[in-house]
């Protein structure tokens, strides 16, 4: 089963809200959720992510809480998508060598990031879009 892991800042808005809303739509892909920094490590997925999971009947693990990507991770997954071009910067500057071309940006514009603008309904709507199209873009 192909492996892929969406990545944001956090890792508690996007690359949660990427991971659960692409679950939703298959079984056949092995999803998770990273950080490109530590800065939420081991807390859980952001509320205002929560609400929009709820509002839209979306299964997720209540239990998930913020990881770093690490050296093991690159190594792991076979696709590493970020959400925006900053994550992608950083990302591409923590790949250990031979890993850098698994890494792409989400969609050509980076997803707003709801930790700032506090809309998550605007993120979920980019989302969903996102993951349809990468959906048909892997299958
Ligand atoms: P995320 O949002 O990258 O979509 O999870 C953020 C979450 C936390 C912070 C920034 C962005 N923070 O500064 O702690």
């Amino acid at each position: 089963m192909k492996k892929i892991v969406f990545v944001c800042l956090g890792n508690i808005c996007r690359s949660p809200m990427a991971e659960f809303v692409m679950k939703e739509m298959t079984d056949e892909l092995h999803i998770e959720s990273r950080a490109t920094s530590s800065w939420e490590e081991g807390n859980p997925i952001h509320r205002g992510t929560q609400a929009i999971f709820r509002k839209h009947a979306i299964a997720y693990n209540q239990h998930k809480t913020s990881m770093r990507m690490t050296r093991e991770d690159f190594l792991t997954f076979d696709l590493i998508i970020g959400m925006d071009a900053q994550n992608v910067l950083d990302l591409k500057a923590m790949a250990p060598e031979g890993t850098e071309n698994k890494i792409v940006q989400f969609a050509e514009k980076s997803v707003p990031d709801p930790w700032y603008t506090g809309d998550f309904d605007e993120t979920y709507s980019i989302v969903r879009e996102g993951c349809r199209v990468w959906l048909k873009r892997i299958n």
